[in-house]
């Protein structure tokens, strides 16, 4: 008897640890199965449609470091066009404005060509050369060329004055650009001072 009932009381024995992992598994089972349908709800809350063309990427902590050091080793913080001038070379300048000349008379009393005459540019007011048909949207930005202004216009013009007629893509080194605008500078009788205009 005694033997049996040990034996019984084994197999319940057995039953229950069954029953125990049954129960383990089922609890592991039914966190899965809530974690699943919590993010189908959080999805179904939080749907918004994706839009065709994304209009910008959330970068993750990671790809920003990334982006960051990509950033500084590639384009460092570019100063500004005063500060460029001040050690800018005009003969450099002289030479880089060769693409330029196609369009551009840099004569004093040159007339215009593709474009207007350049000669007295800086400190011009802006589309003011006689006899040129400027374009709207050099007309209409209103005011004389700063060196700042002439730096936006030259690093991509289309961007600094949307419809202008100069088919020019830009000059995207910010040094050339300083070289190109102290040799503008020095086209005047009268060249503009360094300081801020
Ligand atoms: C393909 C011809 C072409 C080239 C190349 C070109 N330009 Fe021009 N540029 C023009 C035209 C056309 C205008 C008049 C723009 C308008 O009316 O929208 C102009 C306007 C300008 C103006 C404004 C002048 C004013 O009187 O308001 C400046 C400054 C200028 N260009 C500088 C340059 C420099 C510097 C380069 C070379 C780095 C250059 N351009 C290359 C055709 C050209």
């Amino acid at each position: 008897m005694g033997h049996g009932k040990a034996q019984g009381e084994q197999k319940r024995g057995e039953y229950l640890d069954t029953f125990e992992l049954n129960k383990f598994a089922g609890a592991i089972l039914a966190s899965l199965l809530l974690a699943m349908v919590l993010h189908l709800t959080s999805d179904a809350i939080f749907y918004y449609p994706k839009p065709a063309k994304p209009g910008y990427v959330i970068p993750v902590p990671s790809e920003m470091a990334a982006a960051e050091t990509k950033k500084e080793e590639t384009a460092p913080a570019v100063l500004p066009i005063e500060q460029r001038l001040a050690t800018a070379d005009e003969k450099k300048g002289e030479a880089d404005v060769k693409p330029c000349q196609t369009c551009h008379n840099f004569e004093k009393g040159g007339v215009a060509k593709m474009g207007p005459p350049l000669y007295g540019v800086v400190g011009r007011a802006k589309g003011s050369a006689a006899g040129f048909e400027y374009s709207e949207a050099i007309k209409s930005k209103g005011k004389a060329w700063t060196y700042a202004d002439l730096d936006l216009f030259l690093t991509n013009p289309k961007a600094y004055a949307e419809g202008t007629k100069m088919s020019f893509a830009g000059e995207s080194d910010p040094w050339k650009r300083a070289d190109i605008i102290a040799y503008l500078r020095s086209l005047s009788d009268n060249p503009e001072p360094l300081t801020p205009n």
